[in-house]
């Protein structure tokens, strides 16, 4: 299998040098589907971050990260063929002037050769109503038509996991992709990204929600105060978790689905 992520003790210090990240080590393989786990302030949207650029400048990052294979030096050089994000905060994460149409018609234009992209506009039309569709917007023609500022929170989230679909990365990491999202639109963008993503594209899973995780991922990462605690197949953490925080989760994953009295 070929490795598509590679960090060698990755750390992040603030403005102040307090140590916000340390020491991550993280391998993915092509394919390979993780989560990240931990509790709010652990430093999974710093992982993210240095994963799919955006780092904010304040910070200060040391160690190294490899991404197919391209060494990432700082967070402009991450390549948007390799790396498709979804991040926590959407908001910002659309052009607010180009219509929705517009804006997930791009990657799927780039993605075709020169000659047949004149011929394949009708394709590209179909191809989003379609991507928006399996994001549960289902009123297609309406988003397609619509800026970012007329959509809801929620749909600019379910946007935003179309555009990176539309991508077709090498490498997929999505920052809470479902958390504005009732648990219906939850279940099926995550049907959505397992069965529109390729096979050998690379997940990197940000929650805190252990139910949500394992039903995409086959590894879980977890995190405290910047370091990594556990890193297992999921199946065994929830099985045996080794680290409390772990085992926190998968109690707390086990007590919501309990059926309320
Ligand atoms: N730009 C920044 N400047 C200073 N500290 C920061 C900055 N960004 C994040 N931090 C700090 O780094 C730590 C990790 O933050 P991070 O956003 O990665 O947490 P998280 O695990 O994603 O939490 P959540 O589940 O709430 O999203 C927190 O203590 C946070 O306050
Ligand atoms: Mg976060």
């Amino acid at each position: 299998m070929r490795t598509i992520i590679q960090t060698h003790e990755l750390s992040v210090r603030s403005e102040t040098g307090e140590p916000l990240l340390r020491d991550i080590s993280l391998h993915v393989e092509q394919g390979e589907r993780i989560a990240l786990l931990g509790r709010s302030g652990s430093g999974k949207s710093l992982i993210s971050s240095c994963l799919a650029g955006g780092l904010s400048p304040t910070l200060a990052r040391t160690g190294e990260i490899e991404i197919c294979g391209r060494r990432i030096r700082d967070s402009h050089s991450v390549s948007v063929r390799d790396v498709a994000a979804v991040r926590q905060d959407s908001s910002d994460a659309l052009n607010p002037l180009v219509r929705i149409g517009a804006q997930l018609m791009l990657p799927l234009k780039r993605g075709r050769s020169r000659v047949d992209r004149k011929a394949s506009g009708g394709a590209c039309d179909a191809h989003v109503l379609d991507l928006l569709d399996a994001v549960g917007l289902h009123d297609g023609h309406r988003i397609a038509r619509s800026f970012p500022a007329q959509l809801s929170g929620g749909q600019r989230q379910r946007v935003c996991i179309a555009l990176a679909l539309a991508c077709g990365p090498q490498v997929l990491v999505a920052d809470e992709p479902t958390t504005a999202l009732d648990v219906v639109s939850q279940a099926t963008v995550l049907s959505a990204l397992s069965s529109n993503l390729s096979p050998a594209t690379a997940v990197v899973f940000v929650t805190h929600d252990l139910s949500v995780a394992s039903g995409l991922c086959q590894r879980a990462v977890v995190l405290e105060a910047g370091r990594i605690v556990e890193d297992s197949a999921m199946r065994d953490l929830i099985a045996s978790p080794a680290h409390p925080t772990s085992a926190a989760l998968v109690t707390e994953a086990m007590r919501r689905s309990e059926p309320v009295s």
